[in-house]
């Protein structure tokens, strides 16, 4: 059933290129996005002047990473919501909002509860779901459906994966159709998007090494993630991941905020693992890993291809394959949940059903 991998969540990390293929493939005619057989109208986006995303735990962070791509490619402002929250606070909600629900398995309770909540204030839904004909995807007025097929570890890592493609796709389409980016640069990012899934094949070969570096991580009892841009809502889903079934306490921190707070929790050999993906922020990222090393954090740094690194910055460092840096949070997220696993692995704990926590959560 594991198809010779000992443990489900491995054997679905492995799956992330097919996943993705499956989940891109079928929407690209001609080189360009085509979202006919989807059921969704090129006028999802017209007369819509803000955008909520609603989800729970990973697929709330796959929000997260929607709301910069999405407000970067399309000019619309965007908010993302934790769904239990969501429902409890009056939102305040009308017809030009376009509620996005992300969700895996279409029947968590208070995703559904969200949904519900907007239609009913008459705002138009879109979900971003992997489970046929869920209750999510019945009741939302479009369904964007991932073909991540059964995803059955509790930690969530193809449905995230293929979350992140479907933002991705979305994004690329409605941001050429509102005229925020021409079509050369749709099908430029497109083409970029198929690419990624080489270079998510290729980041899944890193597993020995990031099996090695995870030892150092077996007996800690607190650890941070940092990051900038879109490494700081990947640090969340770093951070999630680890913490599910390693049962290791983490944070994830936006690198910027350090000096705020949590710098006052680094010290000597406390791990942080820092991802400094985005060039944009690159030197800055540096200068927040030199304060945590100079508190005597133990550093694993993850780069987007070789990247100039003092030799006294890091303990380990990681190279993605080089993408364009909009496309890192593929292939870094893929070291995540190997770090996430080998970590589980080493401590000998059920990587599969962690205490306390169950596939679908379709109660309060
Ligand atoms: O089925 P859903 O995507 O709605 O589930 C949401 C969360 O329960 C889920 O992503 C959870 O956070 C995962 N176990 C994280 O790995």
């Amino acid at each position: 059933k594991k198809g010779g991998y000992p443990h489900y969540m491995l054997k679905e990390i492995h799956e992330q290129p097919d996943a993705l293929h499956n989940t891109i493939t079928p929407r690209v005619k001609n080189g360009m996005l085509d979202f006919k057989e989807d059921g969704i109208a090129d006028d999802v986006f017209t007369d819509i002047n803000r955008v909520i995303i609603i989800g729970c735990g990973t697929a709330m962070h796959a929000g997260l990473i929607g709301k910069v791509m999405f407000e970067k490619l399309l000019r619309i402002p965007v908010t993302v919501e934790i769904a239990s929250e969501f429902r409890y606070n009056d939102p305040i909600l009308d017809k030009n909002t376009l509620v996005i629900t992300i969700s895996q398995s279409g029947e968590t309770a208070d995703t559904l509860a969200a949904l519900r909540l907007s239609k009913e204030a008459g705002c138009k839904t879109l979900s971003i779901v992997n489970v046929k004909g869920s209750s999510i995807a019945r009741e939302s007025d479009y369904v964007f459906y991932t073909h991540a097929g059964p995803e059955i570890a509790v930690a969530s890592t193809k449905a995230y994966m293929v979350q992140l493609s479907s933002i991705y796709m979305i994004a690329f389409k409605f941001a050429m159709l509102r005229g925020t980016i021409s079509k050369e640069t749709c099908e430029d990012y497109l083409k970029q998007l198929q690419d990624t899934i080489n270079a998510v094949a290729t980041t899944i070969d890193l597993d020995k090494q990031i099996e090695k570096i995870s030892e150092c991580l077996t007996s800690v009892e607190d650890l941070f993630f940092i990051g900038r841009g879109l490494d700081y809502p990947l640090s969340c889903e770093g951070s999630i991941k680890l913490k599910e079934i390693s049962y290791i306490h983490s944070e994830a921190y936006a690198a910027g905020e350090l000096k705020h707070g949590t710098l006052s929790l680094v010290t000597d050999d406390v791990p942080v693992i820092a991802l400094a993906t985005q060039e944009k922020v690159y030197s800055k990222m540096i200068s927040n890993i030199r304060e945590v090393r100079a508190r005597g954090a133990m550093v694993i740094l993850i780069t987007n291809g070789e990247m100039p690194v003092d030799d006294d910055l890091c303990a380990h460092h990681i190279v993605l394959p080089k993408t364009d840096d909009q496309f890192a949070p593929f292939t870094a997220a893929v070291v995540l949940q190997l770090i996430a696993y080998y970590t589980s692995v080493h401590r000998g704990l059920n990587v599969d059903q962690p205490r306390n926590l169950a596939k679908s959560v379709t109660v309060e």
